[in-house]
């Protein structure tokens, strides 16, 4: 049945060619795999990838009249009812491609402008795709071509562009307004609900990554809960934030966030501004790493770029190399451990797992308690001879590392934050508090 319903999906995803261009180094390339898996992930049956090679990008085409007149031929051959350009392209340049080649015509924006519409769960994510796409379809609100796919709402014309490319630019800006307005007021209730955890002094650890890179896996398996984890690009687009305890830190708050990729365009940085945020109030930020990805270095700079935009480059970070087990051999494994000691340097900020086998999460716990312990006190805590309700707030606020019952005043040894200390000296069952 799975089969079938899969088999019927594949007939009726549209048919796709990837258009990958060799450009001069100076201009940005992009991976042909990573290009192939967006258009998969947006539901498109991608039948063939055509290369082409150009010097200097032409103002009205991109890949020049020749080359155009050779891809409408393949595109012709694979009938295919749109062209993926791997690559950034002018509304103008899109709109004579798409005349040219008498299909729809899509560069890598609207690509994943797209796939953040299929995917968005909450009511903020939702409108900052929408207000994305609507100020990326604002500047190309002309095009003639669209008429009948609109109605269907293929690829690239999903979400907000099936009804508001038929309006326009003044109906446009209204919308906009609307949203920016209705998103201003959902970043308040964030931001409110960050101020109170600031207040009550958890300590957050943010996972940050490439789209794909196990982020997702990792926070389930640390959180023993079931998000969304799939082979598909940004699976999460949705900040999620749970408790958890960790051996060596106690109990903090875990956050997933939405997955980067290079080059993630300026409309969609803007807009997911805000999810990216929660990242910026983490005391640490776990890289988290596909080691089995051959453009793993690659992804690694285009993760930092980002950190760094965001603004969190001052957060520590510890690289979590993901995926070990799809190493296969004992040699693979040595030779990718010495690759990321070179790069590292001290080990401590790195360490190698595997999310979903649950392979060296030991060594990830010690890591983080590591990365972590400047922001922790030990200190040795009397209780009153009446406690009752100590305990279990003493387990909540940090982690307990031994308890001493031999007296009538039992001791317990504890790390947590200061604040946490300094606020569990004043409680009523506490006797005697001191840092050790
Ligand atoms: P985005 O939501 O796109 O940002 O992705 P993500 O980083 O949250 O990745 P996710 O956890 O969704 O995992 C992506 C794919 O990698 C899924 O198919 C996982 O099953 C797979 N995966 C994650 N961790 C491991 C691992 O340790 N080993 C192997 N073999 N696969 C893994």
């Amino acid at each position: 049945m799975e089969l079938f319903e899969r088999k019927k999906s594949l007939q009726q995803a549209e048919k796709a060619l990837v258009v990958q261009i060799t450009l001069p180094l100076s201009f940005a390339q992009y991976s042909e795999q990573e290009c192939i898996e967006l258009a998969s992930s947006a539901g498109a049956n991608v039948v063939n990838a055509w290369h082409c090679h150009v010097d200097i990008p032409h103002a009205k085409s991109f890949i020049g009249s020749g080359q155009v007149e050779m891809l409408k031929l393949e595109v012709q051959r694979q009938e295919a009812d749109l062209v993926f350009f791997n690559t950034t392209l002018t509304p103008s340049q899109e709109r004579n491609l798409s005349r040219d080649l008498e299909c729809r015509v899509i560069d890598r924006v609207s690509l994943i402008l797209d796939i953040f519409a299929l995917r968005a769960q909450t009511h903020e994510g939702r409108i900052q795709v929408e207000l994305a796409q609507l100020k990326h379809l604002s500047t190309r609100l002309v095009r003639g071509w669209t008429h009948l796919e609109r109605q269907r709402g293929g690829i690239g014309l999903r979400g907000p562009g099936e009804t508001q490319l038929e309006t326009d630019r003044r109906l446009l800006s209204i919308r906009i307004k609307q949203l920016q307005k209705a998103l201003s007021k959902v970043q308040k209730r964030r931001e409110l609900g960050r101020n109170r955890r600031q207040k009550r002094n958890e300590i957050c650890v943010a996972l940050v990554g490439y789209t794909n890179a196990g982020k997702s896996s990792l926070f389930n398996t640390l959180c023993h809960t079931e998000i969304y984890a799939t082979d598909q690009l940004f699976a999460t687009l949705d900040t999620t934030i749970r408790q958890v305890h960790l051996t060596g830190v106690g109990k903090c708050l875990l956050i997933d966030t939405v997955g980067f990729i290079q080059n993630l365009p300026p409309d969609l940085i803007a807009a997911f501004r805000s999810t990216l945020e929660e990242s910026l109030e983490a005391d640490l930020l776990l890289h988290v790493v596909d080691i089995a990805d051959e453009d793993y270095q690659k992804k690694i700079s285009a993760v930092e770029q980002t950190i760094e935009n965001i603004g969190a480059q001052n957060i520590p970070v510890l690289r979590v190399y993901n995926k070990i087990d799809l190493l296969s051999s004992t040699n693979e494994h040595l030779f990718v451990k010495q690759a990321i000691e070179k790069t590292e340097g001290k080990t401590e900020n790195a360490v190698m797992i595997s999310a979903e086998k649950k392979i060296g999460l030991t060594e990830l716990n010690r890591k983080i308690a590591h990365q972590l312990s400047g922001q922790f006190v030990r200190a040795e805590l009397i209780c009153s001879q009446n406690y009752g309700e100590i305990r279990a707030k003493l387990f909540a606020l940090g982690e307990v590392l031994s308890e001493d019952y031999s007296q009538v005043t039992p001791k317990i040894t504890m790390q947590l934050s200061m604040n946490a200390f300094q606020e569990i000296s004043q409680h009523p069952e506490i006797e005697k508090a001191e840092l050790v």
